[in-house]
């Protein structure tokens, strides 16, 4: 079938990529000319797992091609995907500028039936604005064509969005018109396997589960936060807390890891967004606005045991911190926790010495050239000189590190922990003192 992805991002690379690979025509169209260059070139303007690969064979089978022409965009597919991004307003809103602009744009340009896929996440409502907006591109040209417009929003994780695109748990279609239900059945039947995992359903249903799906995991996660500030100050030990309350199907082992707080474009900007829904409709949403005040909290915590372990004292500290991605398996630094903490570093007078397996560029780019930042190589050259080690990211280089040798680095023999990586009792084996989260007394 003949695709057309507007909006070249993370989610329209990987939907474009993921569609040509299982036979489709796809044709990516995005007004930024040097990333399409880029992509002409064979180059890819994201860091993600299988990517690059799959962008590089399925253009050199004639499969995927990249453009800026919105005609040729609005010519090519029977499906048009609005891929676009969303970033949040000043008031947490999402920012529908983009995706509206590509409505109009489709709006304008087409002379046949068209099927409008709204996959960027975006609030429910906001197929019902890209069909007046299409519908009055239309009439300023004197034309009516027949179009629907589809909720289809992703689920990718960063780090595995190729994995969960090709073997998805569910993909969901939002519409009110069976036989367009029908199509995008047909579109989705290579990654449909073993079980039914199409589901059909209305529109605003279809964009209100993206949002209950994303609120759901960061309640899950703030919750695990609350919990282990709870199991410190009462002497227990949340990993102990976390198998016990996992063993139970009915909450299962996923999505309670407590840590330094949730960061990522998705969690933070998608509460926000529906707070802001329902706020706007005059529900008061209490547990969401919890959610985002634990998380935000959860984010000051490294820097205050820090604070109270050198009794104030940070200032000519020297910090090594290893992980500085929201995540591991990404360079993204979008909210990431590593950057709250940073600033509230420096903001005391120390320097950081960071070190991540491949987000250091992106570090570079945040915050430019600052004596008070290094961005090393690798792990070990982090402690280097440092006072004390800090970890925010759990990427698995740093699971089983020597810990004789950290000690034998750091001036204070100390290992603050964001993601309870290690066990206590073999750091403190080694003669350092391990601050992680939500267990010591
Ligand atoms: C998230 C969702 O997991 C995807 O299903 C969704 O499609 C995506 O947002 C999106 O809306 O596009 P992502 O932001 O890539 O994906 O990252 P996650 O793997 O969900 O991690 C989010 C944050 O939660 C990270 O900072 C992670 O460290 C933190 N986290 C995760 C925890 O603190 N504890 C956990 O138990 C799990």
């Amino acid at each position: 079938m003949d695709v057309t992805i507007f909006g070249s991002g993370y989610v329209g690379l990987v939907t474009g990529a993921c569609l040509a690979e299982v036979g489709n025509q796809v044709l990516c169209v995005d007004v930024d000319a040097d990333k399409i260059a880029l992509l002409n070139r064979g180059g890819v303007p994201i860091f993600e797992p299988g990517l690059e690969d799959m962008i590089a064979k399925n253009r050199e089978a004639g499969r995927l091609s990249f453009s800026t022409d919105p005609d040729e965009g609005v010519a090519h597919g029977l499906f048009q995907f609005i891929a676009v991004g969303t970033p949040p307003d000043e008031d947490g809103s999402a920012d529908l500028r983009h995706v509206l602009a590509v409505a109009k744009s489709i709006g304008e340009r087409m002379s046949g039936y068209r099927i409008i896929v709204d996959k960027s996440t975006v609030p429910v409502g906001t197929a019902d604005r890209v069909a007046e907006t299409v519908r009055a591109a239309q009439q300023e040209r004197g034309t009516q064509v027949d179009f629907d417009v589809v909720s289809n929003p992703e689920f990718l994780k960063e780090g595995a969005a190729i994995e969960d695109f090709m073997r998805p748990d569910r993909i969901i279609v939002g519409t009110e018109n069976p036989r367009t239900g029908e199509l995008l059945r047909a579109l989705y039947a290579p990654f449909n396997r073993n079980h039914d995992r199409v589901m059909v359903m209305g529109v605003r249903s279809a964009e209100l589960t993206k949002y209950a799906a994303n609120a759901m995991l960061a309640t899950k996660i703030s919750f695990m936060n609350e919990l282990s500030n709870i199991a410190e100050a009462v002497g227990a030990d949340i990993e102990m807390v976390r198998v016990g309350i996992g063993s139970d199907p009915r909450i299962g082992y996923q999505f309670i890891y407590p840590g330094c707080g949730y960061g990522g474009s998705c969690f933070p900007k998608d509460v926000r967004a529906l707070e802001h829904t329902a706020t706007a409709i005059g529900y008061e949403p209490q547990l969401l606005h919890a959610v985002e005040a634990v998380n935000d909290r959860q984010k000051d915590l490294l820097f205050s045991k820090m604070h109270r372990y050198f009794n104030g004292e940070l200032s000519g500290k020297t910090i090594a911190l290893w992980g500085l991605a929201f995540k591991p398996n990404t360079d993204d630094m979008r909210e990431a926790s590593s950057r709250r903490l940073m600033e509230q570093l420096w903001a005391a007078g120390a320097k950081v010495r960071a070190f991540d397996p491949v987000a250091a560029d992106e570090a570079r780019r945040i915050y430019g050239e600052r004596s008070d930042l290094t961005l090393v190589s690798n792990r070990m050259q982090a402690i280097e000189g440092a006072d004390a080690l800090v970890i925010c990211t759990e990427w698995s280089e740093f699971r089983s590190p020597d810990f004789a040798e950290i000690k034998g680095q750091l001036s204070s023999p100390v290992i603050f922990d964001g993601r309870n990586l290690f066990d206590p009792s073999q750091v403190n084996a080694a003669g350092l003192t391990y601050v992680s989260i939500g267990r010591e007394p």
